[in-house]
């Protein structure tokens, strides 16, 4: 156990529902959250706003360099800041959403946005969600969770939140840009989108929020019981 509680490591493919409950799990056990997609999101609109191309990896590994991330929590959950700009709503976007796996397979920009990753999460009390935390941000992480769900269902829930943004993308349209985007992730060099041994995979397929909050509710509190 760490100064502030355990670390929780929420990991899996785009949809699968991972910040949703990951924001819902911090607020029961009052641990922070922290959603290390938005900094990889930070990045890349960063260097769309800049106009540098998506393969110039020096450029976008100074990009990080030189900027600050930070969050803070608010009642949605938390909102993202790149450089003191609130970014929380245009990281979002499509064009960053279909860009952002580029930006996360250059190895200088995992380096460092890794490192500030474990800064975030070393005194514990933390629930972090991403691609690579159990295998690669916190390889010590007491609780990590794998979310998993079909395809079918992460296209349709991305369809649900787009209508509601007012964005209207066809759900074909989303299930093929969810699979590029899982084999992005999957296949890159570094730090891809594995299960580490010890996680605990949980489909969300056919389950409730409430029902996958409680899943790892069951796993926190074990680990909590015995240490
Ligand atoms: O969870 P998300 O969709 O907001 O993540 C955005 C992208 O960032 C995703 O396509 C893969 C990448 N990512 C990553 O490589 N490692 C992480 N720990 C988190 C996200």
């Amino acid at each position: 156990m760490h100064k502030n509680g355990l670390q929780v490591a929420i990991d899996g493919p785009a949809s699968a529902g991972k910040s949703t409950v990951a924001k819902l799990v911090a607020k029961q056990f009052n641990y922070i959250y922290c959603d290390t997609g938005a900094m990889y999101r930070a990045v890349t609109l960063k260097a769309i706003q800049q106009g540098i191309s998506l393969d110039n990896e020096p450029e976008i590994a100074k990009i990080v360099k030189e900027s600050k991330i930070t969050f803070t929590p608010d009642e949605t959950g938390q909102k993202v800041f790149i450089d003191h700009h609130d970014v929380s709503e245009a990281i979002r976007s499509e064009e960053v959403t279909n860009s952002v796996s580029a930006v996360a397979a250059i190895a200088a920009v995992r380096k460092q946005l890794s490192a500030q990753q474990q800064a975030i999460a070393k005194d514990g009390g933390i629930v972090m969600d991403g691609r690579d935390i159990g295998t690669a941000v916190l390889p010590n992480a007491e609780v990590k969770i794998f979310l998993v769900a079909s395809v079918e269902e992460r296209a349709k829930r991305r369809y649900k939140e787009n209508i509601q943004k007012g964005i209207n993308t066809p759900l074909d349209e989303l299930q093929l840009e969810i699979e590029a985007r899982d084999y992005k992730d999957s296949h890159r060099k570094i730090s891809p989108l594995t299960k580490a041994t010890d996680a605990t995979e949980i489909d969300t397929t056919a389950l409730s929020i409430d029902q996958v909050v409680s899943e790892i509710a069951k796993v926190i509190n074990s680990k909590l019981n015995f240490n």
